[in-house]
């Protein structure tokens, strides 16, 4: 039996515009998200000779076949044909769930990553990309990491150079936000604004951490603000304590700020930490 580690890091999403309704029921967006050092742990051990097993030390996460890890583990045997003679998953979860960090998806691409490694590598990143966004749409994303423009549903992925240095603090409310609900609510919703895309790409290319935060910006802000006011009393600390951008990830409910330094993000924990438990210092990755 062999034991593969594999860290599996949250996202935040820098800008996120969405584009309009596709067809098959997914949208288009276009949005450029970056990895951060805030992760899950995944361990799995390999040839057990058991039935499969996925545990995780959080309660409430689902710990059967329908926990995107084990959906990933599962395709990646058809995909590849490989028999793995048993394994067994255990995540030690940090990243909390419905808060717009990618927390199951980074699972999944963890577990992507782990067994094409401890296969000899069969599939390229790219395709381990592809096979990631026949789960979900963030995954592709989760697979390659760092920095990256997404189109599509998400899955079109162009690398862009690695974030400036900088701290990020996440701080994730009580209330969750079910993802479909808020495209569908973004349907009939006016978009009054959208980011600038092309400039925040501008600023990546040219290492500009002021520009990066004058452009962060997300579509579905306003829309999860509105229904929640306490998101502005986050901002709001955020804002006093000297972030120099704040905004929500994906579709939320967390927010991130961005801070000048270590300093001022340990000030920002140490004023949201009583109501809110689930805050976190992190890094660009
Ligand atoms: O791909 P994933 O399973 O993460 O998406 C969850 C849901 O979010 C989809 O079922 C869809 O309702 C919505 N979605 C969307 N357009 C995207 C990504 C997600 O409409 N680009």
């Amino acid at each position: 039996m062999t034991t593969l580690f594999e860290p599996a890091y949250a996202k935040v999403n820098l800008t996120l515009d969405v584009l309009g309704k596709r067809d098959d029921g997914y949208h288009d967006i276009k949005t450029v998200m970056q990895t951060i050092s805030l992760r899950d742990d995944i361990e799995i051990d390999v040839g057990t000779g058991k039935p499969w097993v996925l545990t995780c030390d959080k309660e409430g996460v689902p710990c059967d076949e329908t926990n995107l890890a084990w959906k990933a583990a599962k395709l990646y045997c058809e995909v590849t044909g490989v028999d793995l003679g048993g394994i067994e998953i255990r995540i030690t979860k940090r990243i909390p769930s419905q808060a717009g960090l990618g927390g199951g998806s980074a699972d999944a691409a963890a577990v992507l990553r782990a067994l094409n490694e401890h296969c000899g590598a069969p599939l390229s990143i790219g395709a381990l990309a592809e096979l990631g966004g026949q789960i979900g749409s963030d995954i592709p994303f989760c697979v390659i990491g760092g920095t990256c423009m997404c189109e599509g549903r998400g899955e079109r992925l162009r690398k862009l150079p690695n974030m400036p240095e900088c701290i990020f603090v996440v701080c994730k409310p009580d209330f969750g936000v079910s993802t479909p609900e808020l495209y569908k609510k973004i349907d009939s919703a006016a978009i009054p604004k959208r980011p600038d895309n092309n400039a925040m790409e501008g600023a990546l290319l040219a290492g500009d951490l002021a520009k990066i935060c004058e452009n962060v910006y997300n579509v579905f802000d306003p829309l999860v603000t509105e229904e929640h006011l306490e998101m502005n009393y986050i901002k709001s600390i955020m804002n006093s304590y000297g972030a120099i951008a704040y905004q929500m990830t994906g579709s939320g409910s967390a927010i991130f700020a961005i801070m000048p330094d270590f300093e001022f993000a340990a000030v920002v924990c140490n004023m949201l930490r009583e109501n809110y438990p689930n805050i976190f210092i992190s890094m660009p990755v």
